[in-house]
């Protein structure tokens, strides 16, 4: 055999699984893809042409270019008081999907057990068995809003527990943490000696309470790794620049993986990131507007037509529930796809808890959500 065993047990993601389906067909509402529907704010745009004209076209050093990381770690003391010397706790990773691997890759050892939400974002659970590691799933319950809690935690907490991932605002349930649950989670870590993977790609789009870094409480800025990056606020999911923070052993190691696989971050990303940070703050928080007034629309219509949605507290996903339909969440979302032409990812590419749900983007135009809402209905009329 050809392919490696860890390889071949991989499955393909669920989303892109299902998108291949809808390559090909016309007039399509694709409520399917993470990403925004905004094009980067053109400050950034302008600024990493004006770069390239200068001749900002090489290689950057492995962990990134200085003013990058001194934004960063300037950024996160101002915003969270959280310091990170951009020297020794800073890496520029092409994307948070890069800093996801490299954490994983860094701290785990064959056979480690690490514990994976279910649902959660797709890459989590392959990312650490090709990183060796064995992954236990911690099922979240829609009664819990889907979130972890420090109960439910120690069910899966066993000997052995190195890690776990955790995602909040959180894909693809849009639920977040409040401090005082973060407090109380955090106590877990602690008392178990687990390091954190806390990716708070979308920090940014909280919509109901402030955010709080993990790594900013009591006694976890040294057993958390913290990954956040550029494409979700400033919309520059194509510009593959995200950044991981943490302490200097596990930044080190990550760096060696990263020197020897990506070399650095795109130079023009990085250029791009810069000015994102300098200048761009007002645009960000336009686009989180539009996100917050679009999350308020489809909550109060999905639950007007019966499909039971809660109000996510960040992201710009819903995960309401189809379990009233009678139906599965693939052949829900195939059903609506080719009948209606909405397409939407069924729950299950998150983990088998996301069975009785669909993953709902809204970063899509208002015109589009309205329309998409009709089709919903429509469909819910004809085959429920
Ligand atoms: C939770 C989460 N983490 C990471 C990523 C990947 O982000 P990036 O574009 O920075 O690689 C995504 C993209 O959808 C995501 O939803």
């Amino acid at each position: 055999m050809k392919i490696s065993k860890v390889v071949e047990k991989i499955k393909p993601s669920g989303i892109r699984e299902f998108f291949d389906l809808v390559i090909g067909m016309k007039d399509v509402i694709s409520l399917g893809v993470g990403e925004p529907d905004f094009v980067t704010p053109w400050n950034i745009c302008e600024s990493a042409m004006f770069s390239l004209e200068k001749g900002y076209t090489s290689y950057t050093s492995n962990k990134g270019l200085y003013e990058l990381r001194f934004a960063i770690s300037r950024y996160l003391k101002n915003k969270f008081s959280l310091s990170y010397n951009p020297d020794h706790n800073i890496l520029i990773t092409t994307g948070v999907s890069e800093a996801v691997d490299l954490a994983l890759r860094a701290i785990l050892n064959h056979g480690d057990k690490i514990l994976i939400p279910d649902p959660s974002y797709v890459s989590y659970d392959p990312v650490s068995e090709l990183a060796g590691g064995k992954v236990i799933t911690v099922k979240t319950s829609e009664s819990d809003n889907f979130k972890l809690t420090p109960k439910l935690l120690k069910k899966y907490i066993s000997k052995g527990v190195k890690a776990i991932v955790l995602n909040y605002p959180a894909n693809p349930t849009g639920v977040s943490y409040p401090k005082k649950e973060l407090m109380a989670l955090s106590r877990v870590f602690i008392d178990n000696d687990l390091i954190v993977i806390s990716d708070e790609i979308y920090d940014e789009l909280t919509y109901d309470f402030p955010h709080t870094p993990l790594a900013a409480l009591p006694g976890m800025k040294q057993r958390t790794i913290y990954l956040n990056g550029f494409s979700k606020t400033f919309a520059m999911t194509g510009w593959r620049v995200g950044y991981a923070c943490g302490p200097e052993e596990i930044i080190s190691a990550m760096t060696k993986i990263h020197q020897y696989t990506m070399l650095c971050a795109p130079v023009m990303g990085q250029l791009g990131a810069i000015e994102a940070l300098r200048g761009s703050a007002k645009s960000a928080l336009e686009m989180k507007r539009e996100y917050k007034r679009r999350r308020e629309f489809i909550v109060s219509k999905l639950n007007e037509i019966g499909l039971y949605c809660a109000m996510p507290e960040g992201t710009f996903y819903v995960f309401p529930s189809i379990k009233n339909t009678g139906m599965g969440s693939v052949d829900f979302a195939k059903g609506l796809l080719s009948k209606e032409k909405v397409a939407v990812v069924p729950g299950t590419a998150f983990g088998p808890q996301g069975e009785g749900h669909i993953r709902i983007a809204y970063a899509s135009d208002m015109d589009n959500l309205k329309e998409a809402a009709q089709r919903i209905e429509h469909f819910l009329k004809n085959n429920v």
